[in-house]
C-alpha cells in the first residue's frame, strides 16, 4: 500500500467504526455527548462485544493516524507527559464526584476548596485537566460539574476501586520499576515477593506477596475485592454469561472468585447453576455480606455455597460442570500457575470443563497475527492498522505490566496459555472471543 494510501485507509476505518458505534448508541436512544451528565442505557449493557469490537479499531486507527503524522517530538512528550493519574488520585481520595453531584449546576473551586480543603488554585488545574480529557464539564470559568465519564469515580461505582488501585498501588510499583530491573535481587527474579510494589513496600518495613499486603488492612483489602467488580464493565467480561451455553450445565466452580464478581450475575441470568465460589477466608467473610444484601434468593435457595480454598495447596470440589478461573491464572508467574492448573486438574471428572478467562497477548508481526488469530476465531487487524490492532488493544499491554508490577506476573500469548495448559494435562476445546479479553475451554487431557 502506498503512503498516502495507508493513511486514506485509517480515515476509512475511523469512518466506518465510529458509524458502527453511532448505529449501536441509536438502537438504545440518542447518541451520548461529552458533556451529557447522566449515564447511557449501552453503558451498563452486559454484552458489549459489538461496541468494543468498533472501538478497538476506532482508538487504533485514530491514534495511528495522530502518531503518524504528528512530529515524533510532540508524540514522544505525549507518551511520558501524562498526569491524569496524579489528578485522578486526587479527585478519588476526595469524593470529588460525590460532592459534586449535590451540585446539578456545578461548583466554582473557591467553594470547593472550602469543603475539601485544597488550595482554589491548584485545584482548578487539575480539574482543568481533567476536563480537557472529558472527565468533568467546565460549565463557567472555574465551575465544575460531573458527566458521564466522572459518575465513574463515584465511591460507589466499583470502577472507582480499580480506578484507585491503578493510582495507588500500580503507580507506586511504576516509580521503582527500572530500579528492580537493574537490582541484582529482582533483576532475575519471578518471586511474587520481589514484585516492583513489594520492593518498594519492602523499604517501608513490608514483607510477602502484594495479596499478602492487600489482605492484611480491611479497607484495602475491601476496595481491591469490590475492583473485581468493575472489571465486568471494564474488560466486558460478561459477555461470556450469553456467549457460553450456561444452560447446558449444573455446576460452575468459580476458583478465587472473590466475592463473586461474576457468579452473582452468573447467579442472576443462569438460575439453573449451583455455584461454589473457592477463595482465601478473608476474601469469602465479603462475599457472604454482599451476597446477602445482593442476591439472597441464591443463598436462601442454596445455590451458592462458600468453600475455603487455598489453590497452591488444595484440589477444588470434585467433579464438577465447570471450573471457571477469571483473572487468576495472570495474576501469578509460570510456577505458581502451574501449581493451580494442576490442583484445577485434579479436580475435573470426563466431561468437566475449565474455563481461563484472561487477555490473551495479540502479535505485532502480521504473520504470526493471522496464524494466532485462526486458532483463537478471531479476527486480525485490517491493514494498515498494526496487526494486534496497535492502541486499540492497548489494554492488554497495559494489563501485562500491571501484573508484573503488582505480582512478578503476566498476561499470556496463546503460546504461552498452551505451553502452561498442555504441562498441567489439559487440552484446548475452544476458544471464546470476547474482543477484550478471551476465554479458553479446556477438558482433560
Ligand atoms: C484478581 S482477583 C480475581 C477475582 C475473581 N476471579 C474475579 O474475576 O472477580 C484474584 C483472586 O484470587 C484470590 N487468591 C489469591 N491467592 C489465593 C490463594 N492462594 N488461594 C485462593 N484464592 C486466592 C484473591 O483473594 C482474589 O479473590
Amino acid at each position: 500500500m502506498a503512503n498516502k494510501a495507508k493513511l486514506e485507509a485509517l480515515l476509512t476505518l475511523i469512518n466506518t467504526s465510529a458509524r458502527d458505534a453511532i448505529a449501536m448508541y441509536e438502537r438504545y436512544g440518542d447518541v451520548p455527548t461529552i458533556d451529557q451528565m447522566e449515564p447511557h442505557p449501552l453503558d451498563d449493557a452486559v454484552d458489549q462485544i459489538a461496541l468494543k469490537s468498533a472501538i478497538r479499531t476506532l482508538e487504533g486507527a485514530c491514534s495511528q493516524l495522530c502518531t503518524t503524522l504528528a512530529p515524533p517530538a510532540h508524540t514522544a512528550i505525549n507518551l511520558v507527559q501524562v498526569y491524569d493519574y496524579a489528578c485522578i488520585r486526587v479527585a478519588v481520595r476526595e469524593n470529588i464526584t460525590n460532592i459534586l453531584l449535590d451540585y446539578p449546576k456545578g461548583i466554582h473551586v473557591n467553594e470547593l476548596s472550602k469543603i475539601i480543603n485544597i488550595e482554589p488554585k491548584k485545584l482548578a488545574r487539575m480539574m482543568r485537566l481533567l476536563a480537557t480529557r472529558g472527565c468533568y464539564n467546565e460549565v463557567d470559568t472555574d465551575v465544575f460539574g460531573n458527566n458521564r465519564l466522572s459518575l465513574i469515580l463515584h465511591s460507589e461505582n466499583p470502577v472507582r476501586h480499580m480506578v484507585s488501585l491503578h493510582v495507588e498501588a500500580c503507580a507506586k510499583g511504576a516509580s521503582v520499576f527500572y530500579e528492580t530491573l537493574k537490582d541484582p535481587k529482582t533483576a532475575y527474579s519471578y518471586e511474587p515477593t520481589d514484585a516492583p510494589i513489594m520492593y518498594i513496600n519492602n523499604k517501608e518495613g513490608i514483607q510477602g506477596t502484594f495479596f499478602d499486603w492487600m489482605r492484611e488492612d480491611d479497607s484495602r483489602r475491601e476496595s481491591y475485592h469490590r475492583s473485581m467488580r468493575g472489571l465486568n464493565g471494564i474488560m466486558g467480561s460478561l459477555a461470556v454469561l450469553t456467549h457460553f451455553p450456561f444452560e447446558k450445565y449444573s455446576t460452575v466452580v468459580d476458583v478465587g472468585g472473590g466475592i463473586g464478581a461474576f457468579s452473582l450475575p452468573l447467579a442472576n441470568m443462569h438460575k439453573n447453576v449451583k455455584i461454589t465460589i473457592h477463595d482465601l477466608p478473608e476474601a469469602l467473610v465479603q462475599a457472604k455480606g454482599i451476597w446477602a444484601r445482593d442476591c439472597p434468593e441464591a443463598v436462601a435457595e442454596n445455590r451458592v455455597e462458600f468453600e475455603e480454598l487455598n489453590f497452591f495447596e488444595q484440589v477444588p470440589v470434585k467433579g464438577k460442570d465447570i471450573y471457571y478461573l477469571r483473572n487468576i491464572i495472570h495474576d501469578w508467574p509460570d510456577h505458581e500457575s502451574a501449581l493451580i492448573l494442576h490442583n484445577v486438574r485434579q479436580a475435573l471428572g470426563p466431561n468437566s470443563r475449565v474455563l481461563i478467562h484472561d487477555y490473551v497477548l495479540r502479535q505485532l508481526s502480521r504473520k504470526q497475527a493471522a496464524v494466532e488469530a485462526s486458532m483463537l476465531g478471531a479476527v486480525v487487524a485490517p491493514e494498515p492498522l498494526l496487526a494486534n490492532f496497535g492502541v486499540g488493544n492497548m489494554r492488554s499491554y497495559q494489563q501485562d505490566m500491571s501484573m508484573l508490577l503488582l505480582h512478578n506476573a503476566k498476561e499470556r500469548t496463546l503460546q504461552d496459555c498452551l505451553t502452561l495448559s498442555t504441562a498441567a494435562g489439559l487440552k484446548l476445546e475452544k476458544v471464546w472471543d470476547l474482543a477484550e479479553a478471551c476465554v479458553l475451554e479446556y477438558s482433560a487431557a
